[in-house]
């Protein structure tokens, strides 16, 4: 299966709400979920939501042993979630440096809830249902944005803390 080429941010395509998948069995769905295996892993992500790759449909795909992107996260279990719902858990929260594939370079301090639960059903149809903290919960709410249109960006209150990965150094402190 081939890797695709990822929207990128400022293309109107990634605004857009996308669509419930009606039958998650389908042999179209399992084609466009090796596409984003490939896809993320190809460029290093942690997870890639299908309207990065102009398929509006509600699916992400994210999980990974380790990742050289984010060295210190634990790792997340791979998983295919579809039709996705999140409830937030606590509504304490964190703050933290998030990447994106459709932001090449750049890295943004985003402040999220600490604990989510999510659900939806994976590629066989059968229920996913998980209580998740830290850099998970951080992870799925940061994909399932990209579902409702929403990049990263969007979620930030200090654009002072937009900046390019490779300048992450001088926020080390920061964590
Ligand atoms: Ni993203």
């Amino acid at each position: 299966m081939p890797e695709r080429s990822v929207l990128r941010f400022g293309d109107p395509r990634l605004l857009q709400v996308s669509e419930p998948v009606s039958n998650p069995r389908s042999p179209e769905l399992l084609a466009l979920v090796a596409d984003l295996w490939d896809t993320m892993e190809a460029r290093g992500g942690v997870g890639i939501a299908a309207p990065q790759i102009g398929v509006f449909l509600r699916v992400v795909v994210f999980g990974m042993e380790h990742s050289a992107r984010y060295p210190d996260a634990p790792a997340i279990p791979r998983t295919v979630l579809i039709n996705p719902d999140i409830q937030v858990l606590d509504p304490d929260t964190e703050t933290a440096w998030e990447g994106c594939l459709s932001v090449p370079g750049l890295r943004g301090r985003v402040t999220r809830p600490r604990a989510v639960r999510y659900s939806g059903v994976d590629l066989r149809g059968e229920a996913i249902d998980r209580e998740v903290d830290g850099f998970h919960a951080r992870v799925i709410q940061h994909e399932c944005d990209h579902l409702d249109g929403v990049l990263y960006p969007r979620r930030m209150t200090d654009l002072s803390r937009l900046v390019f990965a490779s300048e992450m150094k001088h926020m080390a402190k920061e964590g």
